[in-house]
């Protein structure tokens, strides 16, 4: 038994070395959606040394992204490079050196090793792009979603390189929070685990691990706790004002789930519970809520439209 263990220890742990030696170092990353999410992964990737080529419908739209990531630059720079102006000047030079950007996103994934998606929360759309961009990109080359709430297997499933394929999940504002969510589905090779893990150190995020089910880890513990303050607060059983004072001297939250939840958007949380909701109908952390539906019909939005739970007008 004792020599079984052994042999095991011994056999899993030249697997991991033989999966290392593979991994592959990713040095020019293509960004698909220029939006919030994938300005900042851009920025980031870009700041650590990588070539970038960030992608999106029009060129409107990318001028902006540039602008946003310029200005985010100019922030970061002013706190890291602090008694250094000169520094700071050369690493927004040579950050911006590392970034340009296209709205054709086959024409650009030739020499590419790393795809990363951030479009529209949409699988259709998102499998659509993932089955284009599969006949453009070379065989190396890893594909990843930044999906808050949709199936990467589904997604994987739409190209011929499910072993290539994984959940890279950054949190917004991406320049300042360090967590990435670095998703398995079943055919995920361990090369191609490896190779994400790597990439988010990499760009200077702290990587954590999750198969492929609702929410992975933070979304999954997040999105039921808010829906349960909404449900709290429909039974008239506290007011939100009273809840979120609670969470943040209680429990020591930043925000209140009141506040998170307009931060966030209500149209996205109730997209997100209505998903989970389709999947496991049956599950009550996932029930949709009357009130939250009623918010969004009325288009009350949150933080984004002026007026959610709050007013911010
Ligand atoms: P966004 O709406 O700010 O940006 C999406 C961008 O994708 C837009 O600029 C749009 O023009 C572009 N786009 C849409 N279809 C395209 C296509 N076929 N080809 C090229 N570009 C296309 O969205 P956001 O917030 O950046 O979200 C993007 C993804 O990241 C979504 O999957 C979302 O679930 C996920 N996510 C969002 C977070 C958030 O806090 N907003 C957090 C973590 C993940």
């Amino acid at each position: 038994m004792a020599f079984a263990t052994r042999h095991f220890v011994r056999a899993a742990s030249s697997d991991a070395a033989t999966a290392a030696a593979k991994k592959l170092l990713i040095k020019h990353v293509t960004i698909i959606g220029g939006g919030l999410m994938g300005a900042g992964i851009a920025q980031v990737a870009a700041a650590s040394g990588h070539t970038v080529v960030l992608v999106d419908q029009s060129d409107e739209i990318l001028k902006k992204s540039t602008k946003g990531i310029e200005e985010s630059l100019k922030r970061v720079t002013k706190k890291k490079f602090a008694d250094k102006p000169e520094a700071g000047a050369e690493f927004i030079k040579n950050t911006l050196k590392n970034l340009t950007t296209s709205t054709d996103a086959a024409s650009v994934v030739h020499s590419t090793d790393l795809v990363i998606e951030a479009i529209v929360e949409n699988l259709e759309v998102k499998n659509k792009l993932f089955k284009t961009l599969d006949k453009f990109a070379p065989e190396h080359t890893i594909f990843a979603s930044n999906t808050s709430s949709l199936q990467i297997t589904e997604m994987a499933n739409a190209t011929t390189r499910q072993d290539r394929f994984g959940g890279l999940h950054f949190f917004n504002p991406v320049p300042m929070m360090k967590l990435v969510e670095v998703i398995k589905t079943p055919m995920t090779s361990q090369k191609t685990f490896e190779s994400l893990v790597d990439f988010s150190k990499a760009v200077g995020k702290s990587p954590v691990s999750c198969k492929d089910t609702p929410g992975f880890i933070v979304n999954r513990l997040l999105v039921p706790y808010m829906m349960e303050a909404v449900r709290l607060f429909e039974r008239g059983d506290a007011s939100k004002e009273d809840i979120d004072v609670a969470m943040k001297l209680g429990a020591g939250y930043p925000m209140g789930p009141f506040e998170l939840l307009d931060y966030v958007g209500l149209d996205t949380s109730k997209y997100i519970i209505d998903g989970w909701h389709s999947l496991e109908p049956n599950n009550p952390l996932f029930a949709p809520s009357p009130l939250l539906n009623k918010l969004v019909e009325e288009k009350k939005l949150g933080k984004k439209t002026g007026e959610g739970f709050y007013k911010y007008k």
